[in-house]
């Protein structure tokens, strides 16, 4: 690919919202209050703004392998703080995918160097649903079962920080856990009551 090909496309991109709206950069410039905090995976076929249809200014934006909310990584946690205490979202999506290689990854047991503690965090959701995984016979159905309840434990991070606590009180902030499915481009929501899910261990990591 020729990288000077990016800058093309910026250009007709650029002129495409001139057109709609002569004044558009010069709003963007003005500030940003988006009502959603996406965190996505880092694979490149998953492309947040563009499969929710969005545009700049309406998402604040966090990706990395596997869409990890690990409770001691300073970078989502970073993010949260800001999007959550200060940009005051009121919906935070945690989106997976199937077929995503950061999950495949954990399933196997090669050592995978500097990645082994972040898929480590993957394997602790396998642990804690193995029950259930370790009956799905077909290997396609549990890693995709897999990929839907990481979604669910990494809202339950979202869920368990103080900055979503503080701001369940102050406003109706929702927290949501949704898969993208790459072969057919659908969005599908797993419709998880957090509430319902966090509730029972509400206590546990209340901060007040
Ligand atoms: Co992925």
């Amino acid at each position: 690919m020729d990288v000077q090909q990016v800058f093309e496309n910026n250009k007709e991109w650029v002129q495409s919202k001139l057109d709609i709206d002569p004044k558009y950069f010069e709003e963007l410039a003005k500030g940003q209050q988006p009502p959603i905090l996406y965190i996505g995976c880092s694979d490149s076929r998953v492309s947040a703004e563009q499969l929710m249809g969005l545009g700049p200014g309406q998402v604040f934006v966090h990706r990395n392998i596997a869409n990890m909310v690990p409770n001691a990584d300073l970078n989502v946690m970073s993010v949260l703080n800001y999007a959550v205490a200060h940009l005051k979202v009121d919906h935070v999506v945690v989106c997976g995918h199937y077929y995503c290689g950061g999950v495949k990854a954990a399933m196997q047991s090669a050592d995978l160097g500097i990645l082994n503690p972040w898929l480590r965090n993957i394997r602790d959701v396998y642990r804690t649903h193995q029950d259930e995984l370790d009956k799905i016979a077909d290997e396609d159905s549990r890693y995709k079962r897999l990929i839907e309840l990481n979604v669910q434990e990494q809202c339950i991070n979202v869920a368990k920080t103080p900055e979503v606590q503080a701001a369940k009180k102050d406003r109706a902030i929702k927290v949501h856990g949704w898969v993208f499915d790459i072969g057919t481009g659908k969005l599908i929501d797993l419709n998880i009551d957090i509430d319902a899910v966090t509730d029972k261990f509400s206590d546990i990591y209340k901060i007040d």
